[in-house]
This record gives C-alpha cells, structure tokens and sequence, in this order.
C-alpha cells in the first residue's frame, strides 16, 4: 500500500529510545515542511484545479499536525527549537529532475515516499513506546499520512502515464530505501 522498500530497523529505534524528546520536536518540524510540500505544489501547478484542491486541504491537515505536536510538546515541558534537520528530505529532494513534465512526477512521488517513510514509522513508534498518550497520538496521524501518500502517488499521474508514473516509483522507492537504510547519527524522525 505505501510503496515501500524497506522497513524500519532497530537502529532507529534505539535512536528512539535514547533521544525521544528531539525526535517529537524534529516531527513538529516534518509536519512544517509538509505543509510547505504542499503549497509549493499550489504555486507550481496552478492551471491543475484539481491538484490545488487537494493540496490546499493537505496544507490544512498538516497544519493541524504542526499544532497537535506542538500542544504535545507543550504538555511534555519540551521547547520546540530550531534543528539542524536530516539529510533524509535534501537527499530525496535532489533526486527530483530538472524538466518537466518529469519534474511534476518526481515532486509528487518524492513527497508521496516521504509521507509514506513517516506513517510507517508513526506505526513502528506507536507499537514501540511504553507510553500511552504517544502511542494513541502515532496510532492516530497513522491513516492520514497514509492518505496523503495515496493522493500524492494519484497526482503524479496527471503528468505522465500510469506505467511511467509506477516504473519511476519503483526506482525512487529504492533509493528512498537506500536512504533511510544508511541512516544518519543525529536521532531525527528520518534517520
Ligand atoms: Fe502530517
Ligand atoms: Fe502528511
């Protein structure tokens, strides 16, 4: 369903269990970016009615994040700060080409892919933590990660083929997985 390659191991989850409080402020950051994935798409893809539709929705959704997370750190004593991000975002980023209409594509799938890397890690968190109010929290962003995923992958084939379109996915999913599979020493909610 999520298009993924590979999944999330233990290293990740000792990064979990030993730096928590700057992974919660780092995902208070995803859900920022996120909204900003989407009104980018806004101010590219204008002409595509349909696109700005969807897409003005996900920037409210992922707003909404930005604010629960915030309220959840707020409720934990944590400050939300300013981090140096990971390279996870940057490095799937530079995978997006240059012309369009495959520009389109790429924007689309890459955002899909990082959608889909943080609901399989908000469900790996959930199952993992021994802490009620984050495991309902993760259980509960769970399905709209998931949807946006879904929307992002759908969009992408207003600009080419469906078999173009599933033959880029496969090769982005697997770079997505080489990515995360390296893993960075910073504790990040895509490291
Ligand atoms: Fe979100
Ligand atoms: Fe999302």
């Amino acid at each position: 369903m999520l298009h993924l390659q590979s999944e999330t191991d233990q290293r990740w989850l000792a990064q979990v269990d030993a730096h928590l409080d700057e992974i919660l402020i780092d995902h208070a950051h995803c859900e920022k970016k996120a909204a900003g994935t989407a009104l980018n798409l806004i101010f590219a893809y204008v002409e595509n009615q349909e696109l700005c539709r969807e897409m003005a929705f996900i920037v409210n959704e992922e707003l909404e994040h930005f604010q629960m997370v915030l309220d959840l750190l707020a409720r934990r004593h944590i400050r939300f700060r300013r981090l140096k991000p990971s390279s996870y975002g940057r490095e799937l980023n530079d995978l997006v080409r240059k012309l369009e209409p495959g520009r389109a594509v790429d924007r689309l799938l890459v955002a899909g892919l990082i959608e889909a890397r943080s609901c399989e890690r908000f469900h790996v968190l959930a199952e993992h933590v021994n802490d009620a109010e984050l495991a309902a929290f993760y259980g509960g962003l769970f399905e709209s990660e998931a949807r946006h995923h879904t929307t992002y992958t759908r969009f992408a084939k207003h600009f080419a083929t469906e078999d173009v379109v599933t033959a880029r996915l496969d090769e982005l999913a697997a770079l997505e997985a080489a990515i995360i599979n390296r893993g960075e020493e910073l504790p990040r909610m895509h490291s």
